[in-house]
């Protein structure tokens, strides 16, 4: 799979909007995970506070959105510029790849919570494809 150059444009002007809430968008994103898909918790264990919108949840849904975010400006690379969150979530942290989708998933749903007039279906399909990219390559040293 792969962007277009036009899928490309979507997802670089998309993101800039988005990019201005990260906060919001991470810590909604993150809330929904561990609320909507509660085995994703073990992982957080070590937080105080796992529940929707804590500090942990809040500060953490930052640092992966800009994971996200920043990765916009390397998408013809996403392999290489992705490599070490790849080999960190594979090797320290030991997450299971299936969960990347899951928290792609939620990010999608909260842009189209954030951004209804933004997010249109054109738009969708692109930022869609790109998460999926990002979750391919995150996904790079399980193999
Ligand atoms: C840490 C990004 C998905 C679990 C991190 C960090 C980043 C990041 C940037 C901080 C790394 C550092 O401190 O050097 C991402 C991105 C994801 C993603 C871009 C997908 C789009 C996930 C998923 C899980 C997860 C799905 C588990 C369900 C963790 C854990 C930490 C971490 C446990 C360490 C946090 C802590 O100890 O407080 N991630 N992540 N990540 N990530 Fe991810």
């Amino acid at each position: 799979m792969s962007l277009s150059r036009k899928e490309k444009a979507i997802v670089k002007t998309f993101m800039g909007k988005a990019m201005k809430k990260a906060d919001e968008v991470g810590n909604e994103a993150l809330s929904r995970l561990l609320t909507v898909y509660p085995q994703t918790k073990t992982y957080f264990a070590h937080w105080k506070d796992l529940s929707p919108g804590s500090p942990a949840v809040r500060k953490h849904g930052l640092t992966v959105l800009n994971g996200v975010f920043d990765a916009v400006d390397k998408i013809d690379n996403l392999e290489v510029a992705l490599l070490s969150l790849s080999e960190l979530h594979a090797f320290m942290l030991r997450v299971d790849p299936a969960n990347f989708k899951l928290l792609c998933h939620n990010v999608l749903v909260t842009f189209a919570m954030l951004f209804p007039d933004d997010f249109t279906a054109e738009v969708h399909v692109a930022v869609d494809k790109y998460l999926a990219l990002v979750c391919l390559a995150l996904s790079e040293k399980y193999r």
